[in-house]
């Protein structure tokens, strides 16, 4: 939600931060602006719309000469997607600028006493009230201790970059909720919401942490907590290059990043399978190891996709290691009080280690004494640093705002955790030999489906200009319909609903006419007979059927309009297959629309607000 770049170096701040914002556009796409110093001030420019807007605004000649600048590109929550509303905000002088990302709670609180002071407001921004605040201490102080007291009446969420013309090849940055990254490279100094923006610069990074800030000069950072006292800590390193973050030929990173699962569940499960011993090695659950034994209950939590991880997760944990599991939205866990006892296990689900609900699941867990593990891609996120344990997909960089790699990174990783407290709480578990050996053959299951890209194509064409679809699946499925519902809504803008296929009866079937589409995951299993009645029951109602079916099931096409097949593999491994076409078929819908697949309206890709 809002990505930030700060500056410091001779390789052209202004252009630099540009890119780099660039990079960021993902978090945030509905305004953008630039501030710089140049000749003893702070030019500024700002726009409503992309980043291509901005650049198009910007007189670069002019830009081009600063050493020092700052960005922002913003995804709107207090005050609409405007000029005057884009970040940076500049102090009443205009000698300060600051850009952020977060909420600034207490913002209106704020702006009423420093408006009685004299200060006067242009934007509708939470973030404004901040940047007089800091301006109030700037008179008397130094600029790093000014941000430091306007932090101490700040409440809320802040990733904050300022730099003022009284010490202008200077940026103080402080984090409290939303990510930070401050790379450190030779001669310049790049601050940012995330690693992407700066891998082209350094490998070389701090991970600022809750409550810290730092002042940078060009060569030198100097990193203190909110009481000024100074933090000693070392730098980490990128482990991945700017390769992972291109579109490498496809016309969008979504396509890019689905046509990648061969590869990231690979990754998934890489060095984590002990075949001979028909277990699983997780490096980073070894903590748990004494405790496995003792867990009561498993509660996911998620948003999103990430909650239809989840939801999968439940059904392998509690079909292989028995343990009962719960999957809670992380935005209403934290509210309801959660009863959490000592042997509960709280995993959460996230791609970017970062969603501001997630988070604070995460702590309330932590706070009520509760062991948490989390499942993240990113590594390094703040979720990932604050559990106290956990698995990296290394699904690698997700840019695309709808998520699909992470997912079924998300269930193979979950199924992981599965087989692995299998094994230690001693239950049968005649299958773990079978589900190794079928995750072995996976990549190539995925590539099989993914070479059926044209036809699914086709299938989209026909469809993409209906109105609303039905997505059905039952058991492990179910998810897998809930998740191809979200995909096509979020990227499409097509009103799509997921529904256990035989709860449709009961209420959505009301719905099904000649104009709707219905999308079955009709794979073999147990309760493939049931699912071929709630077929029936659609077609009797002349709704048009898309399945997702086993490979060899010739019945099924009887009763569908359109098969996709997935190739036969174990029952545990199907919701990954299963999702994969239905990522293709929004994809292709969405680009026969013509919207904006990768950058949907409304959205972001981190979700770093409540
Ligand atoms: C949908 C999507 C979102 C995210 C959700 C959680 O395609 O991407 O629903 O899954 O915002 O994000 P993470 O996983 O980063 O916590």
């Amino acid at each position: 939600m809002c990505g930030i770049v700060g500056y410091l170096g001779e390789k052209g701040a202004t252009q630099t931060v540009l890119n780099s914002l660039k990079r960021l556009e993902y978090r945030g796409y509905d305004s953008s602006g630039i501030s710089c110093f140049l000749n003893g001030e702070i030019i500024t420019e700002k726009r409503a719309g992309k980043i291509s807007v901005l650049e198009s605004a910007m007189d670069k000649d002019v830009m081009n000469g600063a050493t020092v600048a700052i960005g922002h590109t913003r995804w709107a929550t207090h005050g609409e997607p405007s000029d005057f509303n884009a970040h940076p905000h500049l102090d009443c002088t205009g000698s300060l600028a600051v850009i952020h990302n977060g909420i600034v709670e207490n913002y209106s609180d704020l702006k009423k006493i420093l408006e009685k002071e004299g200060h006067k407001f242009r934007s509708e921004t939470d973030t404004e009230s901040v940047v007089h605040l800091i301006e109030h201490y700037h008179r008397e102080d130094d600029i790093l201790d000014a941000v430091i007291k306007a932090l101490d009446h700040v409440e809320g969420t802040y990733g904050l970059v300022a730099f003022s013309v009284k010490s202008p090849h200077r940026l103080v940055a402080a984090r409290k909720g939303s990510p930070l990254v401050l790379g450190v490279g030779d001669g310049e100094m790049i601050l940012a919401s995330d690693a992407s923006a700066i891998v082209e610069h350094t490998r070389d990074v701090l991970y600022l942490e809750d409550g810290e800030v730092v002042d940078l000069t060009q060569n030198e950072y100097k990193l203190y907590d909110l009481n000024k006292n100074h933090i000693q800590r070392s730098l980490e390193s990128i482990d991945w290059d700017l390769d992972a973050i291109g579109k490498h030929g496809y016309d969008h990173f979504m396509l890019k990043e689905i046509f990648e699962q061969p590869e990231t569940l690979s990754n998934a499960f890489r060095g984590r399978l002990l075949l001979d011993d028909v277990d699983v090695r997780l490096d980073g659950l070894e903590f748990l190891n004494s405790e496995i034994e003792k867990i009561n209950r498993i509660i996911f939590v998620g948003c999103g996709t990430s909650w239809h991880a989840g939801l999968v997760a439940e059904y392998l944990m509690e079909e292989y290691a028995g343990i009962p599991v719960e999957v809670e939205y992380a935005s209403e866990f934290r509210y309801r009080n959660p009863i959490l006892k000592k042997n509960d296990l709280v995993i959460t689900i996230s791609q970017s280690g970062e969603t501001a609900d997630t988070l604070a699941a995460l702590r309330e867990a932590k706070s009520q004494g509760v062991r948490v593990v989390g499942i993240t891609n990113v590594v390094g996120s703040t979720i990932a640093r604050e559990s106290d344990g956990g698995v990296y997909l290394h699904a690698g960089p997700e840019i695309g705002v709808a998520s699909t790699k992470a997912f079924t990174s998300q269930i193979t990783v979950a199924l992981l955790i599965a087989l692995m407290f299998a094994r230690r709480r001693s239950v049968k578990f005649d299958e773990g030999k079978s589900i190794l050996e079928n995750l072995l053959s996976l990549p190539k299951a995925v590539n099989s489906v993914l070479s059926q890209c044209e036809k699914i194509k086709q299938i989209a064409e026909i469809y993409s200009e209906n109105h609303n679809f039905l997505y059905l699946g039952r058991g492990i499925n179910y998810p897998v319909a809930l998740e191809g519902a979200l995909k096509l809504k979020e990227i499409s803008y097509i009103h799509a609903e997921g529904y256990p296929a035989a709860e449709m009866k009961h209420g959505p079937i009301a719905l099904i006419d000649e104009q709707m589409p219905v999308v079955f995951i009709a794979t073999r299993d147990e309760i493939y007979n049931k699912v071929v009645s709630n077929m029936e029951e659609v077609r009797a109602r002349k709704g048009k059927i898309i399945a997702i079916a086993t490979e060899g099931d010739e019945e099924i096409q009887n009763y569908a309009d359109h098969v996709i097949y997935i190739p036969d593999i174990h029952r545990s491994l199907v919701p990954i297959l299963a999702a994969i076409p239905l990522q293709l078929l929004a994809y292709h819908i969405a680009v026969l629309r013509k919207c904006d697949v990768d950058q949907p309206r409304n959205l972001a890709k981190s979700v770093t607000v409540e």
